[in-house]
């Protein structure tokens, strides 16, 4: 199965990819993670996105699509991916056709996040991140059973992103409206789109998620 995920920062994501990974064994593909990997490596490529990413604007599109060209062919893409954070564009998503069309692979589905943008602000505010195994956390929404424990590994160690700041998420949040939303109606076009309701709780969201996604392994 391959899908994308679309939807504004803060709109749960990477939260519900990473939900999806486990639940129907596919590989999750995030730019941004791939991004933010190259900036602490401190490749050449990470020092160009660094500033860019830290701006809130989007990083080139001939880079983010070369990157993930290369991903797509990784052996654990072969039973397919979901990819959060990729189109961004609409020339990320004509590239993106071109791509799969010559791997010979299809796009099952594209589903929105539905959200509202005021409560956006105060989810990426909140977030951290388990410093060791990169588990998600929210001040309010998904704190750790233990404060300051990590539930998956016991680290003691969080990180919150450089590009979590208010007015950082402010100039996301445009970048979303101009160069993203108008991917809803090209996928419209092509009978792909479809939309769950991003403010219900991360319970639901998965919930609606698996209603149209279907079984795992089924048809
Ligand atoms: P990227 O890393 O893709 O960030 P983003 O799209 O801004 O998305 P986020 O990771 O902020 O949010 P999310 O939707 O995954 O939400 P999450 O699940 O964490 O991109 C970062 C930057 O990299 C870009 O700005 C750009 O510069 C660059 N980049 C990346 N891809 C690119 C591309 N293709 N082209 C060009 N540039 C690119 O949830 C947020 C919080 O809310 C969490 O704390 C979570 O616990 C909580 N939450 C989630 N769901 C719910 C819920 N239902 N109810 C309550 N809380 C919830």
């Amino acid at each position: 199965m391959r899908l994308i995920l679309l939807g504004p920062p803060g709109a749960g994501k990477g939260t519900q990819a990473k939900r999806l990974e486990e639940r129907y064994r596919i590989a999750q593909i995030s730019t941004g993670d791939m991004l933010r990997a190259e900036v602490k490596s401190g490749s050449e490529l990470g020092a160009k996105a660094k500033a860019i990413m830290e701006s809130g604007a989007l990083v080139p599109d001939g880079i983010v699509t070369a990157m993930l060209a290369k991903r797509v062919q990784q052996p654990d893409c072969e039973r397919g991916f979901i990819l959060d954070g990729f189109p961004r564009t609409v020339p990320q998503a004509e590239a993106l056709d071109v791509m799969l069309r010559e791997q010979k692979m299809d796009l099952d589905h594209v589903v929105e996040l539905a959200v509202d943008d005021g409560a956006l602000v105060e989810r990426i505010a909140g977030r951290f991140t388990c410093a060791k195994c990169g588990e998600g956390y929210h001040d309010s929404f998904k704190k750790p059973a233990r404060a300051g424990v990590c539930d998956v590994c016991g680290s003691t160690e969080f990180t919150r992103r450089a590009d979590d700041k208010a007015e950082t998420v402010a100039a996301r949040l445009d970048a979303y409206h101009r160069q993203t939303a108008p991917l809803l109606p090209f996928y419209k076009a092509q009978g792909k789109l479809k939309q769950v309701d991003g403010m219900a709780e991360m319970d639901e969201v998965t919930r609606q998620l698996a209603a149209i996604l279907g079984t795992p392994g089924g048809s």
